[in-house]
């Protein structure tokens, strides 16, 4: 029985594994039944991934579940004991090789075993099926290559699948991957595999969710969440994929399937939102309900909504759930636009044979409209319907659809008109590029309804950044030194003689603004052992005023604490998504919330949700799809769940992280359109529609300035666009340059992440908030003009409000510094006395090594370290340090690039004595030079 994971969120991730699940092909292989008996092949049946790598992945999990020992346990499927043997021993011969567990050093898929023709013959005379399974994972700072091993299968894979496939009719291929992989084998094998499926990476029940659905206890009702290629240097990403310095997003808007669907849908394997069930389904349509809604204190705000109504009846005999999915089509007009676009869609309940469901999507006009960026359409910066026909199509894929009738006005016609170009939302233009570019727009429309393709110059920048900063600089909140307002005594309503929040700010030293923009990490004392970081009340008068020191965890799939407490891991975001079930997302989230309420953690950092623009990118299983609207509803409906249990969901990476080769220096360089059309979409539906409270920013540039230091980005989009009223804070270390000039990264100038509204930096080593010891000029630019108090008021004050509406508000948080009080070895053994001892100001202790100190008198010592990793910026490594058998520190540090750093570990108490000190490496990367106990 697990401590961590109730049976009731185990189930639910179950049932979440088995609607995740996409099955591409199915020739009658699945589900099993009684009577088969299967041969399992692939050494991942046993090495069963649950997730991806780096901080996304690394949860610690108080049991796991691989493919053979969930099948094995069910009570559906007989299995080839003989062939599991075989595999059980030479996995134990031939470990898996993480190769060494530091940081992105996880090779992407693992040798397999060779398989002789006997082997598999004789596995045929007990069996009649045989499951393959694939594995392959990629992570953090490793994005994956199309190259065998990675996305491509190895010449073993190949020759697994030739064999087993030669010997049975019957063989099923499990993928067990972070990501989508190539897929030219299906086509090139003599003997294809009669079903395949995705099995993603389901977390610690991934293997038993799986066996759900292949013994038939679950149908899988996943649909793809992105188009699979034919050929994936068929993406229009793949070109420039990968690049350092800057990465030009040349195919603009046309991403996944709004690329394929209007250029070439000939170089489709798997279409967008396709996935089979082991049932049958019939979806009839009404036509689409327009329902016009009068603003009537405001005309331009008069409002379109479209209703789209019908029916699913489960025509086979399988109970399970089916996907329906609403596209338009809108009118090329003069932007130019994709052949389809989903506006929504809609899971079912559970169906039986014969039964029917009724349902209602509904969704507004904003789903149809396109942002002009150039003023082509006479309506510059604005997101318009340009004059056409809007055609609507309903069915179960990008492409098993039929175009739907629209009754207007008790009219029905086949589309829905726009006379004039209509603006839905008038905006400033923001973000706009200032280098130049050319992106992808649809030329002629051919004969077979697709478009040539042409390159247009995308449109620059044409508003001075530095006016527009510098004309809207906050009011100053008049400065009344100390005046004994706690912010416990702060009230958003006004209240006879109850201060405001501004009140409250008002009090504050320039020293403590600067403090409260730097967050601390990683595992931070002060709050949860092996989380990501603390911030707000880090320092003592901070505290002493009511402002709580609040907590955050990575994330996304679960609560990461590299201290080494367990917790649970639900499935990797690209499984969420396949699952085109909210509702499920939601539920299982809040399951989390409560577990990450538990351990005294506000803030988890996830939902990862950038779009999937190119398979390789090694954190799309972090990401949910291709698709922004998809994107933006799953992360709203985690955001939705975690905030049922009063916990606050990060929505990261803001924005454009979509590689993680050169990911913290590299220049994303996109056109206005395709940034408020894909790439910030998803965010912001998860803000405005779910109320999404925090913002993690990314590490790449965006149109030259990074995110930490992106002015339009986290004021003009978020902040005055879309009435974010949260807090934001960086990424974990990043680079930071000149608000209004951009350039080159400057780590100190952090007034210019301030100026951005980029409230705060994660992370200042621990206790280095308050010390300012990354001597960041925050405090220096106030006093020398080049940024205003009330610049840091609002940082400020958007961190306390944000505070205010977490638990570590209502926390008891009297914070005061953990001390270990530790036996010596010889009270309770004689066998430490033989050791030979180390000088206690200089031992030299390295992961997995240990030695040995006296202490001649009883007092209280500190326990310092010196400590470098010679790993890039932003890697990350661990190491726990024991004295005798107590835990007494977790050392966390990022790359240093070499340069050494003596940090404080903890206090402890020790008597006259023996004592062993021993560390145990969580991460690899640190080099400790050596660790005193100073008196
Ligand atoms: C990642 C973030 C993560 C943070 C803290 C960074 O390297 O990009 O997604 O939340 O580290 O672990």
């Amino acid at each position: 029985m697990s401590k961590v994971t109730s049976i009731e969120f185990a189930n639910l991730m179950r049932e979440t594994i088995s609607e995740g699940t996409v099955l591409l092909k199915n020739d009658d292989a699945l589900p099993l039944k009684q009577d088969d008996v299967v041969s399992i092949f692939g050494r991942c049946q046993i090495n069963f991934y649950k997730s991806g790598t780096g901080s996304g992945g690394s949860v610690n999990v108080e049991y796991t579940t691989n493919l053979l020992d969930s099948l094995e346990a069910s009570e559906f499927a007989k299995i080839n004991e003989k062939l599991a043997d075989i595999y059980r021993n030479w996995v134990k011969e031939n470990p898996y090789d993480n190769a060494g567990g530091g940081w992105a050093m996880e090779p992407d898929s693992q040798k397999e075993m060779i398989l002789s023709d006997e082997i598999i013959e004789d596995a045929r005379s007990v069996s009649n099926k045989a499951i393959i399974v694939i594995g392959r994972t990629a992570g953090e700072d490793k994005d994956n290559r199309l190259e065998a091993g990675s996305l491509k299968l190895t010449d073993d894979e190949l020759q697994m699948m030739e064999k087993v496939s030669k010997y049975f009719e019957k063989t099923i291929v499990i993928l067990n991957t972070a990501n989508i992989i190539d897929m030219s084998w299906l086509y090139t094998l003599e003997n294809p595999p009669a079903a395949v499926m995705y099995a993603w990476q389901g977390g610690m029940e991934g293997g038993n969710g799986i066996a759900d659905v292949l013994c038939g206890k679950m149908s899988p009702s996943g649909k793809l969440t992105d188009t699979i290629a034919l050929s994936f240097e068929d993406y229009p990403s793949t070109r420039l994929y990968g690049r350092k310095d800057f990465c030009v997003y040349e195919e603009d808007i046309y991403v996944g399937y709004r690329y394929f669907e209007t250029f070439c849908p000939e170089k489709v394997a798997f279409e967008f939102g396709y996935g089979l069930t082991y049932s049958k389904f019939h979806i009839s349509f009404e036509p689409v309900k327009i329902i016009y809604e009068q603003n009537l204190s405001d005309s331009k705000k008069n409002n379109i909504q479209f209703l789209v109504t019908g029916f699913v009846k489960n025509t086979g005999d399988f109970p399970c759930k089916e996907v329906v999915q609403i596209y338009m089509q809108p009118p090329q007009g003069k932007l130019g636009k994709p052949s389809k676009v989903l506006c929504g869609f809609y899971k079912t309940p559970v169906l039986n044979s014969d039964e029917t469901c009724m349902f209602e999507i509904k969704f507004d006009q904003t789903r149809l409209a396109s942002y002009d960026d150039t003023g082509i359409t006479g309506c510059k910066s604005a997101f318009v319907l340009e004059e056409g026909d809007y055609v609507f199509f309903g069915g179960n894929s990008v492409r098993n659809v039929n175009r739907l009738d629209v009754e207007c006005r008790n009219e029905i016609k086949d589309s829905f008109h726009v006379e004039k170009c209509t603006v839905v939302e008038q905006l400033e233009e923001a973000l706009a590029p200032s280098s130049s570019f050319n992106v992808l727009k649809p030329l002629e429309q051919k004969e077979d309804g697709t478009y040539e393709q042409c390159f247009v110059p995308a449109h620059k920048r044409s508003y001075e950044l530095e006016t527009r900063i510098k004309s809207n600089i906050p009011k100053l909140i008049p400065r009344t030194g100390n005046i004994n307002i706690n912010l416990h005594d702060v009230t958003f309503t006004e209240q006879d003689g109850k201060p405001s929040l501004d009140d409250f700010i008002g009090q504050l030293s320039i020293e403590e603004l600067a403090c409260l923009t730097r967050g601390e990490g990683m595992c931070n004392p002060r709050v949860t052992h092996g989380t990501a970081s603390a911030f707000g009340g880090l320092s003592d008068n901070l505290c002493s005023m009511g402002i709580p020191a609040g907590c955050t965890s990575d994330g996304p799939s679960g609560i990461r604490m590299d201290s080494g407490e367990k917790a649970t891991q639900v499935p990797i975001g690209t499984m969420l998504a396949c699952t085109w079930n909210p509702e499920i997302v939601e539920k299982l989230f809040t399951f989390e919330g409560k577990e990450i309420n538990g351990y005294n953690i506000d803030v988890l950092l996830g939902p990862g949700m950038n779009i999937h623009r190119n398979p390789i990118n090694g954190r799309n299983f972090e990401y949910f799809s291709e698709d922004p609207l998809l994107t933006g509803i799953m992360a709203g409906s985690v955001s939705k769940g975690l905030a049922n249990e009063g916990v606050f969901a990060t929505l990261k990476h803001f924005c454009c992280n979509n590689q993680e080769t050169g990911r913290l220096v590299s220049d994303s360089v996109v056109s206005e359109r395709a940034l408020r059309e894909i790439y910030l979409k998803g965010f912001e539906i998860a803000i405005k529609e779910f109320g999404a409270k925090s913002v993690m920013t990314s590490y790449n540039k965006i149109n030259g300035f990074w995110g930490a230091s992106n002015y339009d980005l986290t004021t003009t989009i978020l902040r005055k666009q879309w009435h974010f009223d949260g807090m934001v804070m960086s990424d974990w270390w990043s680079s930071i340059n000149d608000v209004m000039t951009g350039g080159d990264a400057c780590l100190k100038n952090m007034e210019n992440m301030v100026r951005a509204q980029n409230d705060v930096y994660m992370c200042v080593p621990n206790n280095g908030a308050f010390f300012n010891v990354n001597k960041d000029t925050v405090a220096e630019s106030v006093e020398n003009g080049k940024l205003y108090v009330s610049e840091l008021q609002r940082a400020a004050r958007n961190i306390c409000k944000f505070l205010m509406s977490t638990k570590a508000f209502e926390r008891n948080q009297e914070y005061s510094e953990p001390v270990f009080d530790i036996l010596p070895f010889d009270e309770y053994s004689n066998e430490y006395k033989v050791k030979e001892f180390s000088d206690k100001s200089c031992m030299k202790v390295a992961a997995g090594k240990e030695c040995f100190f006296k202490i001649e008198e009883d007092g209280e010592f500190r326990l310092v370290a010196r400590i470098m990793s010679t790993m890039p910026i932003s890697a990350q490594s661990v190491t726990n340090i024991f004295i005798n058998e107590t835990k007494v520190g977790t050392v966390q540090t990022n790359g240093t690039q070499g340069a050494w750093a003596t940090i404080v570990v903890s206090r402890i108490i020790l008597k006259q004595g023996i004592y062993r000190i021993s560390a145990e490496d969580v991460k690899p990367g640190i080099v400790i030079d050596f660790i005193e106990v100073r008196e």
